[in-house]
């Protein structure tokens, strides 16, 4: 059955879910289970693995770099520099320390992890600096609304951006209204982050939810899966479920090749519907 893969601006491409990371190497008695997850995840075809500089202070990163020890190859590695590091030397030294925990020599796609007080000319001047010097193969953003995403692209470089990873899932579809068309219309993926919704404002417990479970037992497929396949659905999106136990792996990762009829989203749209009218990006 065909996997569903997302392409960024340069050509390279992934499959639609990936792995994130938050809350991972907070507790070294559970670093045995989580790297085992990320490694059972990157056998099921889930290469792309999200983490960064703040997760667990590198906590994060230690678990990713034990993960992909003698598998770099197979990985599409995202990690994010902290706002105020996002600049000048400290740029530099930040993606160094992240490399050296992630025990690699590049970072697939690096981000600015949220906007900061550094301008984004420096951040964009840093990140071709780390390009050039092959520390990491592309750069994107995180958690910028369209209004900085405009500004991005009227910047030198600006346009060399991959992608925006923000907050996406069905009880929060703001981006539906503007970010996400605006990035489809120029080909930038969107990276959906708590796509389960378990963060942010707008944080519930979807996978109770009864229109979801609903579509999961029409399908035989479980709450998650349904709101996975449900962020997936459209053109160009990638969602990154973080998940430390073997069979959440599993699960997800099967997502790749679900498709949710037209009957199942709008079910799923009478219940949560897309908003008519702008709204701040939600974040965590
Ligand atoms: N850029 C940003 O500012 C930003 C902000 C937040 C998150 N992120 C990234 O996005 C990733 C995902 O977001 P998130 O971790 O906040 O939330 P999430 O992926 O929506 O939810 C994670 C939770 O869902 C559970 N889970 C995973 N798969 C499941 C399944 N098949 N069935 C039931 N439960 C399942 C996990 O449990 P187990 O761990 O027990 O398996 C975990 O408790 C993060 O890890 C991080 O990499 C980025």
């Amino acid at each position: 059955m065909a996997v569903k893969t997302v392409t960024f601006p340069d050509g390279s491409s992934v499959p639609a879910i990936g792995q994130g990371t938050w809350y991972m190497g907070e507790n070294p008695q559970q670093k045995a289970e989580e790297v085992r997850a990320l490694r059972v995840g990157i056998e099921q075809g889930l290469r792309l693995i999200d983490t960064a500089e703040m997760y667990a202070e590198g906590g994060a990163e230690d678990v990713v770099g034990e993960a992909i020890r003698g598998r770099r190859d197979q990985v599409y590695l995202v990690s994010k520099v902290y706002p105020h590091n996002a600049g000048g030397e400290k740029a530099i030294t930040a993606c160094e320390r992240s490399l050296k925990r992630l025990q690699t020599e590049y970072i697939d796609l690096y981000l600015l992890h949220w906007r900061g007080g550094v301008p984004l000319v420096d951040t964009i001047a840093a990140m071709e600096q780390l390009q050039q010097a092959g520390k990491i193969g592309r750069w994107g953003v995180s958690n910028l609304a369209v209004d900085d995403m405009q500004e991005l692209w009227s910047l030198n470089g600006g346009e060399q951006c991959m992608t925006d990873q923000v907050l996406y899932h069905l009880a929060s579809r703001g981006i539906e209204y503007d970010l996400l068309p605006w990035c489809q219309q120029r080909h930038v993926p969107v990276m959906a982050y708590c796509p389960l919704a378990q963060a942010g404002k707008l944080k519930c417990d979807l996978l109770k939810a009864p229109t979801v479970m609903t579509v999961a037992r029409r399908h035989g497929l479980s709450a998650a899966q349904v709101l996975l396949a449900w962020v997936i659905r459209q053109h160009g999106v990638i969602a990154i479920p973080k998940a430390s136990s073997e069979v959440h792996v599993k699960e997800n990762a099967k997502v790749l090749s679900v498709t949710l009829s037209t009957e199942d989203i709008a079910l799923l749209d009478k219940a949560f519907p897309a908003l008519s009218h702008k709204q701040m990006l939600d974040v965590v």
